[in-house]
């Protein structure tokens, strides 16, 4: 393989095991498994997804080296997710990373998991035309555990400019929908709901607070209580109207968290606008970001459906540009649960 760089992502922060190979920026393979356990009990159960992990990570990590065409011994370093996530899952792809540089005396990369989602927008494959955006550039990082608009000013410095102040954005679509008696995750299925329903059926209260900074806590009351007055009338009311339950409760969520972004546009002058985190994978927010870029003159960078949850390839991007930079990670540093970008 000569001078190429060849980096093993590895990530299992939260129910998805997953490896990705990229050689050179490119990306050879992505391999994902994820974890239907936790269907049975609405949310991830932390001590089940510990387990799946244990038993996913040998065979995935080989799938993505065969599907890319590479051995253990062709490549130039591992990344891995050392946090944030669920401290039992991370120790799982954490030790196992670590295991492999030691026995192969290849360096071992951090990838902190927030950045890696923000960076997914510079996965390139083989014949990727997608140019990612020029820096800064801001971003909407929101996922099941982060709402936040990051100003990136480049691959390892990021600021913070506003986040949730109590539940993220997926948080709420997920408890909302669980209060619907839908599955989970509720995400994707809200979502498919919501094409059927009329976004203006329903009002739910949305956050007065200052800065760039979000809430969705009151949202999340205010729909249980809407629900828990409507069913006392109608016992069926949810059957009767779920569509139109998913497609307002998709607007409200799509307008609060677009109002904030439009104001970190304006308070920085920045047009280059991402988005990334499992809940970027939304038709309702996609559509806002096409009328913003049609209407308002911004940029917009959406990474493709595969990339917008959970996935490796993103931690490999991130290890391939820390290696670049021999920045590398001390074997002796541990996973952490809580951090900020
Ligand atoms: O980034 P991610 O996979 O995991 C975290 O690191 O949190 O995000 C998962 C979140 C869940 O709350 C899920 O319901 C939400 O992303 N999600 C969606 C959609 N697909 C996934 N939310 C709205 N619309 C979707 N299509």
């Amino acid at each position: 393989m000569g001078t190429d760089i060849i980096i093993l992502g590895i990530e299992s922060s939260c129910d998805d095991t997953s490896a990705a190979v990229l050689r050179n920026g490119v990306l050879l393979s992505n391999v994902t498994a994820s974890q239907d356990v936790h269907k049975a009990y609405g949310g991830v159960v932390p001590e089940l997804a510990s387990r799946a992990h244990q038993q996913n990570i040998v065979p995935v990590v080989d799938q993505a080296l065969k599907r890319a065409g590479v051995t253990k011994e062709d490549l130039s370093a591992i990344a891995v997710t050392l946090g944030p996530g669920l401290m039992g899952s991370l120790l799982v792809g954490v030790s196992f990373a670590k295991g492999l540089a030691i026995s192969l005396g290849i360096p071992l990369i951090e990838a902190n998991h927030l950045q890696g989602h923000i960076l997914a927008l510079f996965l390139r494959e083989k014949d990727s035309t997608e140019t990612p955006p020029p820096l800064p550039y801001l971003c909407l990082l929101v996922s099941g555990g982060n709402s936040q608009i990051v100003k990136v000013n480049a691959y390892n410095d990021m600021e913070v400019l506003g986040q949730t102040i109590d539940d993220a954005a997926g948080e709420a679509i997920d408890k909302c929908s669980k209060v619907m008696g839908l599955g989970y995750p509720g995400g994707p299925i809200i979502d498919k709901l919501a094409r059927q329903g009329n976004p203006d059926a329903f009002r739910f209260s949305k956050p007065h607070i200052p800065g760039l900074d979000y809430s969705f806590s009151g949202l999340k009351t205010s729909f249980l209580y809407f629900l828990r007055d409507r069913l006392k009338e109608d016992p069926q009311f949810i059957e009767h109207h779920k569509a139109d339950l998913a497609a307002s409760l998709e607007r409200t969520i799509v307008d609060i968290l677009m109002k904030k972004l439009t104001m970190a546009v304006k308070q920085t002058g920045i047009k280059h606008v991402a988005v990334a985190g499992g809940v970027s994978a939304n038709t309702g927010l996609r559509n806002a970001f096409h009328e913003k870029a049609e209407k308002s003159g911004w940029h917009i960078y959406i990474p493709k459906f595969s990339y917008t949850t959970d996935n490796a390839a993103m931690i490999a991007i991130t290890g391939y540009y820390k290696f670049m930079d021999h920045d590398f990670c001390p074997i002796d540093k541990p996973a952490y649960s809580r951090v900020t970008i």
